[in-house]
């Protein structure tokens, strides 16, 4: 089914895999992943990677790999999530984006947006056996992909902040940044 904006996507299975390796969106490794791996990581349960499609658009327009997650909040955190003090969870059920990327010939287009907005919206409506509150992501730390992620509206993740600060060498540029981003927060 096609979104009002003419967006559909499709379970990596249904794809042909010759339509798959003509995808770049100009990281080669986000390429190779869907080419070479993505299938793999579908089939065995441990990322389910779907394809976006537009109507006016031959071949896919991006792709993202999702799968169930819990983070950990810091105090803070929760009380921006409305969460009741009293309510104590070891971690808060999260989805989380493994990977996700538009086709190069359409970044800063819109895409990217159209495709989170799609992706959140299925989130909330589809996910009534299991709970997820939050979307989550492991970041690259560039500018245009923390960019990106802060438009729409993902914070980085304090706890995990602490905890780089705790156990990491400091002068160390980590490659990715944690953010996350609360699911009932509109686009
Ligand atoms: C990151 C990526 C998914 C963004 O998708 P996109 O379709 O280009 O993004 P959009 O056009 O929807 O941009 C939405 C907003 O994000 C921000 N943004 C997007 N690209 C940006 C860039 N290169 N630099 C700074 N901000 C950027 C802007 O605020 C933009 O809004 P604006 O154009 O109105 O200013 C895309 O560039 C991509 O596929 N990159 C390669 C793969 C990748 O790095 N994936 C992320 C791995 S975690």
């Amino acid at each position: 089914m096609l979104s009002e904006a003419g967006y559909g996507y499709l379970p990596i299975t249904e794809v042909n895999p010759t339509t798959l390796e003509r995808f770049s969106c100009g990281k080669p490794r986000l390429d190779e992943f869907l080419a070479t791996q993505a299938l793999a990581l579908h089939e065995a349960r441990l990322g389910f990677t779907n394809v976006v499609f537009h109507q006016q658009f031959e071949g896919p327009v991006g792709y993202f790999t999702l799968a169930n997650d819990a983070i950990k909040l810091n105090t803070s955190e929760k009380f921006d999530l409305g969460v009741d003090e009293h309510v104590e969870l070891a971690a808060f059920p999260a989805v989380k984006i493994g990977r996700l990327a538009v086709h190069q010939d359409l970044q800063r287009t819109g895409v990217g947006a159209a495709l989170m907005a799609l992706l959140l919206g299925d989130i909330l409506n589809t996910a009534g056996l299991s709970a997820a509150r939050l979307i989550v992501v492991d970041a690259d730390n560039d500018d245009a992909v923390l960019g990106f992620y802060k438009k729409l509206g993902f914070e980085t993740s304090l706890w995990a902040e602490d905890m780089a600060r705790n156990h990491t060498k400091k002068r160390v540029r980590p490659a990715t940044i944690k953010m996350h981003r609360d699911v009932f927060k509109g686009l």
